[in-house]
This record gives structure tokens, sequence and C-alpha cells, in this order.
């Protein structure tokens, strides 16, 4: 079985991959000649997903889905370093595939599977292991939180994280990975796992880089100013994809302001920059512009650009909350979605690591010539 995948290494160079691993001669049959580039992505199943997910992810799941070969899944395994009941998992897991959905991903186009639905992902995972150190891993600021935060579960998940991440990406050997900035040290950790592999075992995963469409990846905070947007801190200054219009409008109203700015053009705290993001995300450009300019002329009434947000929000948000939740009961559709995504991905992932295995020297059946 054969794959052809156009990967930037350090050149852009032509291989193909079969069943025991790198072959550089022209190949005799393809299954796909790709010329698209490979992405990948995934959302963690801990909860419900807000704003922060939608413009920092799913958005670009969206816009990229025409043009890439995409690849993106539920992070189920991710989500097991914080112990959820298991009577909850499915549910959590089904969600995110409902709300992706729901945001305009569309299933036919793209792979959509559950992280666990790959083996192939931990036998990387184990693999990378032996190229990540401790004292890098203990030095990642999202690591560091979680021992300040949950200083009773300090898991070896939790300081494996960006190596379970890193095996996420390489598995399909992906290029681009378009996630918020929150994950952006994640992505870097990833590219140096890939380089430490390639120079030890000949060069094999492409550096993945962050996607982005715009200059710079989103960052959505929450709406009480106190760090991002997260599906479990502040929940009340977190607008979630499935939030009513009242919840919605009740939170807008009550996201933190100032006294507003006292000379012309003044900077913008952060939390006034978020509502000004939010607006240009939502509203129409004309209404973006109206309130922008009445900030810059000291003439800004929050209580007006709140209610003028609540609105265009809650307009947003509907369609993608009523449309979840159709999908979400329809657990057969979610079933036949999860099985197609992961029949998908499993064959570049099982390429992947037959390659990955022959590199390494696990070669025990193919005969000396
Ligand atoms: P997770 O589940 O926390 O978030 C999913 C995606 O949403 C983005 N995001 C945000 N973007 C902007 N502002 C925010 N407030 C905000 N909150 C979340 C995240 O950047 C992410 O793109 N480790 C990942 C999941 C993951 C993954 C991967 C991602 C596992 N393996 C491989 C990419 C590739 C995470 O916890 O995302």
């Amino acid at each position: 079985m054969f794959q052809v995948c156009r990967i930037p290494l350090k050149r852009t160079r032509l291989f193909c991959i079969n069943a025991s691993g790198r072959d550089n001669k022209p190949p005799t049959h393809y299954i796909c000649t790709m010329n698209k580039e490979i992405v990948v992505s995934g959302i963690r199943s801990t909860g419900y997903l807000h704003l922060g997910n939608y413009f920092g992810a799913i958005q670009n799941y969206v816009k990229m889905q025409e043009d890439y070969n995409c690849y993106f899944f539920v992070a189920d395994y991710h989500s097991l370093t914080t112990h959820p009941d298991p009577k909850d998992l499915k549910a959590n897991v089904f969600r995110v595939v409902a709300e992706n959905i729901a945001s305009g991903l569309d299933p036919e186009k793209v792979a959509l599977y559950a992280q666990s639905d790959i083996p192939e992902i931990p036998e990387l995972y184990l693999m990378l292991n032996m190229m990540a150190y401790k004292g890098e891993l203990e030095k990642v600021p999202t690591f560091k939180d979680k021992v300040r935060t949950q200083p009773d579960n300090v898991n070896a998940g939790l300081l494996t994280y960006p190596v379970l991440m890193a095996a996420d990406i390489l598995i399909q050997r992906a290029v681009k990975v378009p996630v918020g900035k929150d994950q952006e040290q994640h992505l870097e950790m990833a590219r140096n796992f890939a380089e430490r592999f390639n120079k030890r075992y000949g060069d094999f995963f492409p550096e993945p880089q962050v996607f982005r469409f715009n200059k710079d990846t989103v960052k959505i905070m929450s709406l009480d100013g106190v760090g991002k947007m997260s599906k479990s801190e502040n929940v009340n200054a977190t607008i979630f994809l499935s939030d009513d219009d009242d919840t919605i409008r009740k939170k807008i109203m009550k996201a933190k302001t100032d006294a507003g700015p006292t000379e012309p053009n003044a900077v913008m705290p952060d939390f006034i920059q978020n509502l000004f993001l939010l607006l240009q995300l939502t509203s129409k450009p004309e209404t973006y512009e109206t309130f922008r300019n009445n900030y810059n002329d000291c003439n800004i009434r929050y209580g007006d650009l709140k209610k003028q947000l609540a609105e265009d929000m809650a307009a947003f948000i509907r369609p993608i909350r009523e449309r979840a939740k159709e999908l979400q009961n329809d657990e057969t559709l979610i079933r036949k979605i999860l099985k197609e995504g992961a029949e998908k991905a499993r064959t570049g992932a099982s390429a992947t690591i037959a390659g990955a295995r022959k590199l390494i020297g696990i070669d025990y059946y193919t005969p000396n010539p």
C-alpha cells in the first residue's frame, strides 16, 4: 500500500511510504496523490466549546477544509489527565463533534475522529517520549500552571502532554496546525521532537508550523479580564456555543469595562480590546467602526457597545447552538462520522508507524538482503 506525500523538510521532496517504511524510489501504485498540504488539529473533550475554541480554532478548520487535506480530532486521551467521570466521556466527545459540524465542518471533506480510535498515536507517543527530556517538559508554562492549580494531580500524562500532542500531529506528518495562541509553545516542542527524531534516524517527519490566516493567532480573553476564555475556568465570563440568548446577554452585560478613555486615541486596556475584538468578529464592519471612532474620540458608551455586542453575539451563536443540539441527539450519525473519520486517519497513521518502526530498527521480519 503506497501513499505519496509532499513534505517540506529542509528541502521539499517527494517520497513514498509503504507498509515496511520509507522508500525513495518512484512508486508503482498510489492510493492517494495529495497535492494538498496535510493539516492536523484537535480539541480536548473537557467541557463545552466556547468562543475561544471557535475563533481560535474551529473557524480556521472550516476555512481550511476546501484547500487542505484536513485531520481534525477530539482529544479524548488528553482529557484523561483530569480524570473525567467515565459516565460523561461519551457525551463530551459527541458534543465536540456535533459543535464542530454545527460550526460548518463537513465530515465528508475532512477526517473527523476521536484520538482514542487511532492506536498508532499512543505508539508514536511512546517513541517520541524517548526524544523528550524531563527538564524541558517541566518548564512548559501549561505544566507549571497545572502544578500550581492542581498540586494533588501532577501525573505523568500532564508532564508528557506536549509529547502526545506531537504524536497527534506527526502521525499524519502534518505541516500546518491551526491553533490559538495558547498552543504555540506546544507546537514548538512538536518541531523539536520531530527534528530530534530526524537527526537520530533520518529525515522522516516534517516540522509542523502553527497556521493562521491573519498575521496573529487569536486569543479570546475571559470577559472578566482574567486570563483566556477557557472550558473550565471563569464559566460566567466565558461564552459557550451552547449558551442561550439570555445567558449570552447577561454575560456580556457583566463584562469588565472601565471609566473610558480620557484622551483621544488612547491605548486600550486588554479587556476593552477583547470586547472590540469580539465586536469585530461578530458585528457588521460599520458597527465596529462606529464604536471604534467613539472610543478614539472619548465618546464611548460601554453600555451601548455591550447591548449591541450581546444582540450580535446571540444572533451569531443561535444557529450553531440549535444545529448542534439536533446533531447531538443523532447518535447513529455521530458514530458513523467518527468511524469513517478514524478509517481515513488510520491510513496515513499506519504508514507513518511502519516507517518509524523501520527507521528505529524495529524490523524483525524482513529477511536480510
Ligand atoms: P483546547 O481543547 O484547550 O482548545 C482547542 C483549540 O481552541 C483554542 N483556544 C483558544 N483560542 C483563542 N482564545 C482562547 N481563549 C482559546 N481557548 C482555546 C486552542 O488554542 C486550540 O486550538 N492541546 C490542545 C488540543 C490538542 C491539539 C493536538 C491541538 C491535542 N493534540 C494536536 C492541535 C494539534 C488543547 O488543549 O486545546
